[in-house]
């Protein structure tokens, strides 16, 4: 039986009897494996298990001092109210007590993030440059995304980051907030302090996997470390810089709008005043908010997806508009008859035990790109049911499951 704990506090928004019953007096180290669903395979200093509330939550427990434990949990809850990237924070459980009556450390509670994986688990056993490429692309998009929102993060690395899968892309979140702090506004030095941070966070990472085999010795982790700095730059330039325009050329402010939402970016304020001579206008995009696509994926079909696979809808969707004659109808419709005919019809084909491989939007993706291919192949358009088939049993079914992998 285990002894009830008086002490124990649980700091959380929503009371969870199925979190107040885990074994809190034991180290989680020596927690029961029927409990625990895995070990996480990300690098990390402090204790942190898997363990399974139920059959649809998986949490992720942290033992960490209560001090840290709290500031973390407030980063992340920071975090979620300004909707950022990150993992979703639950609870905070202190005044543990051992068997033997001593204090003992905190716990941070956090969800886990479904259909996420850590950069290893991304790799597998030996990898292509190219995917590293698109794995720094994701965190330094990341990185513009949390510092415009005024989040410092301290540690940036590929292991305090987790991936999702966006169609031929990733998209990241952020893991580890323990060093985080959210500002009114971010200076130039703590920028800076970042952008060098993961720079030699990410080569030491990318080393690593060199001594494991898992990278071609002759990959040069530095420069990769150097071309994160650079895509960070451009894109944060891109995003904040201000530009000068002719008063008689006003189109160019709808251009630069458009350049930020082909960048993923919606503007949600722009300020413009005149040059003192009257003949030009200075333009500064004031407030920027990521996934432009995703949102009017969200406002057409109700649906959560990433930035990418909302691009790959849109394009499918518009092209549906054209072919079906549609062109003259509201988005809305043509949405509502592409979800009914195109988007769920290719999902639901999909056997119920194949469903947790990949988000559904992902599925989505590597079924139009499947579509392509084998049609390429034939030289003809391959009909949409043996199409789907095909994907089912030629790509679908020799995927791992990815919805809770745990890395185990
Ligand atoms: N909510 C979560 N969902 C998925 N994976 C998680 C979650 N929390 C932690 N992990 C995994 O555990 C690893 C260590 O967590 P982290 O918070 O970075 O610990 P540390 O502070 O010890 O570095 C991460 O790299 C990640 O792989
Ligand atoms: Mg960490």
């Amino acid at each position: 039986m285990r002894s009830i704990n008086q002490s124990l506090s649980i700091t959380t928004t929503r009371h969870d009897s199925a979190i107040d019953s885990l074994p809190w007096h034991l180290p989680l180290e020596n927690w029961p494996e029927e409990l625990v669903a895995a070990l996480p395979r990300g690098i990390s200093r402090h204790i942190v298990r898997f363990i399974s509330l139920d059959d649809e939550r998986i949490i992720a427990v942290k033992e960490i001092d209560e001090r840290f434990a709290h500031r973390e949990y407030q980063a992340l809850r920071g975090l979620a109210r300004l909707e950022a990237p990150a993992v979703e924070p639950i609870a905070v459980v202190s005044g543990r007590m051992g068997e033997d009556g001593e204090p003992m450390g905190a716990a941070l509670i956090t969800a886990h993030l479904p259909y996420s994986l850590p950069y290893r688990a991304v790799f597998g056993n030996h990898q292509r440059p190219e995917t590293v490429r698109r794995l720094i692309d994701a965190l330094s998009v990341l990185m513009v995304r949390l510092h415009l929102i005024g989040f410092f993060w301290g540690d940036v690395s590929l292991s305090n980051t987790l991936f999702r899968r966006d169609a031929g892309a990733f998209a990241a979140y952020l893991v580890d907030a323990e060093t985080g702090e959210i500002y009114e506004s971010l200076t130039r030095g703590r920028r800076e302090y970042d952008i060098d941070v993961a720079r030699t966070n990410i080569i030491g990472e990318l080393m690593d996997l060199q001594a494991g085999g898992i990278l071609p010795p002759t990959y040069d982790a530095v420069s990769i470390g150097d071309s994160f700095a650079k895509r960070y730059e451009e894109l944060w330039v891109e995003l904040t810089r201000q530009s000068l325009v002719g008063t008689n050329e006003r189109w160019k402010v709808a251009e630069r709008i458009e350049r930020l939402n082909e960048l993923g970016f919606d503007v949600g304020e722009l300020s413009m005043s005149t040059t003192e001579d009257g003949t030009h206008l200075l333009i500064t995009p004031k407030v920027v908010d990521a996934g432009h696509y995703s949102r009017l994926i969200m406002r057409l079909t109700g649906m959560d997806v990433e930035e990418n696979q909302a691009r790959r809808m849109m394009n499918d969707l518009e092209q549906y508009r054209a072919t079906r004659g549609m062109i003259d109808e509201s988005l809305t419709l043509v949405a509502r008859a592409w979800m009914a005919n195109v988007f769920e019809p290719t999902v639901s084909g999909v056997p119920l035990e194949l469903r947790g491989k990949l988000q559904p939007a992902e599925i989505f993706h590597q079924f139009l790109e499947h579509r392509w291919y084998i049609s390429e192949q034939a030289g003809h358009d391959i009909p949409f049911k043996e199409a789907l088939n095909s994907f089912i049993e030629n790509v679908l079914r020799l995927k791992r499951d990815e919805r809770s992998f745990l890395g185990s």
